[in-house]
Order: C-alpha cells, then sequence, then structure tokens
C-alpha cells in the first residue's frame, strides 16, 4: 500500500515534508502544493518555487511536484525544468475549487469544458518529458458527470488518476462520494490513487474493505491533525505528545529561519489542524488564538505542550 502525502497550499512545503519524514518516518510520495504561476517558456522558476523545487530541499524524498496551469506550452517547459532536476513525475492539478482559480479555467475549473480540456490533456500526456499524473474532483455540480470526465482521462495517456471525489461546489463539504473512487477502479487503465477524508485507521480500514483493489492513499488533513497516522496505518505506534512538540519545534524553527517573524503566521496555519490532536481542541484554539509576536507565540506553544493532553485517537473534525 502507498501512503502519500495530499499537497496542501501554504503548509505542505519543502520544510514541511522534510520534518515530517525526519521525525515520522518517510511517506512514499509527496505532492508539493500546487506551483503557479508557470514561468513563460524560455524562464526559470520564480525564486519562492524555485527555493520549493530545490533537490537539495527535498533530498531523500519522493517528491512529486504539482503544476497548476491551463497553457500546455509552460505545462511542457516547466516539466522539462522538473526532468533536469532529477524528477521523475509531474502532477496536474484538476481539484482547486478556488473561485479565482475556476474563473481563469484552471484547477478544477477545467472540468467545465470536457473538450477543452481532453484537447489539453492529450496535447500534454503527448509531449512531457515526464509521466503525467491528475489529481481531479470528480466534477463542478453533480456527481453524472463524472462517467464522461473519467472516459475522457482514460483515453489520454496519464500515469496515475488521484480521486478526491467531490464536485468543485462541494469545496470540502459533505462526504466524499467514495463509489465514484470505486467505479474508477473498475474502469481505468492506469494506476488510481484515492483521497479524502481519511482521518483515522478506521477510515483508512473502512475504505480498504469497501474497496480492497485500493493500492495508493493520499492523505491531507488527516495527517496534519495526526502526523503519525501513516505509520499507525502500518502497524505502528500511536502519536506522542513528545514527538508532536519535537516535530512543532523543528518546524518551527525552520520556518524562523526561512521567514523571520512570518513564521509565527505559518506556524498558526498548521495548528488550525494540529489543534484536533489534542483532548480539547478548542482550549488548545484559545491559547493560540491571539498570539502575534514571537515571544507571544512561543509562550503560547510551551503552555500547550505543558498542559494539553494529546486526544486518545487524535482525528480531524
Ligand atoms: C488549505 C488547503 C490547501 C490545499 N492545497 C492544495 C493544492 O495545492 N493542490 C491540491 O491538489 N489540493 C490542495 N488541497 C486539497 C487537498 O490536497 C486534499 O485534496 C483535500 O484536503 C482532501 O483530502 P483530505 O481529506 O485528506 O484532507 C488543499 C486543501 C486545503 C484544505
Amino acid at each position: 500500500m502507498l501512503l502519500s502525502l495530499a499537497p496542501m497550499e501554504g503548509i505542505t512545503g519543502y520544510a514541511f515534508r522534510r520534518v515530517h519524514a525526519e521525525v515520522f518516518g518517510a511517506l512514499d510520495r509527496y505532492y508539493t502544493p500546487f506551483i503557479s504561476p508557470l514561468p513563460k517558456v524560455g524562464a526559470p522558476f520564480s525564486k519562492r518555487n524555485s527555493r520549493e523545487l530545490d533537490p537539495a530541499n527535498n533530498q531523500g524524498l519522493n517528491v512529486v511536484p504539482q503544476l497548476l496551469t491551463n497553457d500546455a506550452d509552460r505545462f511542457i517547459w516547466a516539466a522539462g525544468l522538473l526532468a533536469d532536476m532529477g524528477y521523475r513525475e509531474v502532477n496536474l492539478n484538476l481539484g482547486c475549487p478556488s473561485g479565482t482559480v475556476v474563473a481563469k479555467e484552471k484547477g478544477s475549473g477545467l472540468l467545465r469544458n470536457l473538450p477543452r480540456l481532453e484537447a489539453f490533456l492529450a496535447d500534454v500526456c503527448g509531449r512531457s518529458p515526464l509521466p503525467v499524473s491528475v489529481k481531479t474532483r470528480i466534477g463542478i455540480a453533480n456527481d453524472d458527470e463524472y462517467d464522461e470526465l473519467l472516459a475522457l482521462f482514460c483515453r489520454c495517456g496519464i500515469a496515475e488518476l488521484i480521486v478526491h471525489p467531490r464536485v468543485q461546489k462541494d469545496f470540502y463539504d459533505g462526504a466524499p462520494r467514495q463509489e465514484l473512487y470505486g467505479k474508477t477502479l473498475e474502469r481505468a487503465p492506469f494506476p488510481v490513487a484515492y483521497n479524502g477524508d481519511t482521518f483515522t485507521l478506521d477510515d483508512f480500514n473502512t475504505l480498504v474493505a469497501a474497496y480492497p483493489q485500493t493500492r495508493h492513499v493520499i492523505i491531507g488533513r488527516g495527517l496534519l491533525a495526526n502526523p503519525a497516522l501513516a505509520r499507525e496505518i502500518r502497524g505502528g505506534g500511536g502519536l506522542t505528545c513528545e514527538e508532536l512538540k519535537r516535530f512543532h519545534d523543528k518546524l518551527y524553527e525552520s520556518y524562523a529561519n526561512d521567514m523571520g517573524g512570518n513564521a509565527v503566521f505559518r506556524m498558526k496555519e498548521w495548528w488550525s489542524y494540529a489543534e484536533h490532536a489534542f483532548a480539547d481542541p478548542s482550549s488548545v484554539h484559545r491559547i493560540m488564538r491571539k498570539t502575534r509576536q514571537t515571544d507571544e507565540y512561543e509562550a503560547a506553544a510551551r503552555k500547550i505542550f505543558s498542559t494539553e493532553k494529546l486526544a486518545g485517537s487524535p482525528r480531524f473534525s
């Protein structure tokens, strides 16, 4: 079974990936948050994206860069740069539900116009120097859009399909339509991965019991709330307070080195997920909420780790 970290913009960048692997053991794959905008043909990646992709910052990890674009030439150019850096796969984002992205016909916005999507996908799969995997939602508004979309993917020569079985209009609400993941497993000629609401070992076991052909599960929020979740799925021990603190301290140190005082805002985003590792997430939230300066933040983190108890079974909710 392959277990990977979902891409999460603003959270799962290179520092997070490195520290996660160091403290909890490496996952099978780490998908980068979407890279956008892509460089013009002939130009290098921006400074920020170069740092994210620099092999030196991703050493020893199996990292798959994710691109967000609807421009085939820029995709091919970026895939060439990635191939030169040593990457072995590139992932296309067809899932981002944000209004501004969708309005530009990127992310899940590309699911609105299937003839255009097919032309784009056939072009990039035909010309990309790297195998192209796709992370998709099942449509814009309704489940019944998916039959046609899946048939399209089956014609395009993609390397793997990651299915997050929600429509764009769901954002992250409601239950994932796992039966459409099941349909993908039955029909697809390429490897399939599942993504969506795997928050506990039970969620994972229920998925695999219902769909025993499952071979790859990609986990986002579940791993933020419980960074030991993949280890538990593999039969290892549950999260301890000591290792969560070690993870926190290393992540904070890494952000502080990279961005100084802005590390506090990055860390508070992480806490909005990590608070669910604790028995009383709202108490953790209250302690963290008003911190702005580094000294306030550090005092709040110390208080949480010395007074708050971990949940018996941490779970994002
Ligand atoms: C804050 C945030 C940022 C995200 N950024 C990305 C992204 O850059 N690329 C992407 O494909 N999905 C992104 N996602 C979606 C996740 O990768 C994933 O599909 C979603 O959270 C469902 O999986 P989960 O229930 O395991 O979290 C993001 C989700 C959140 C909440």
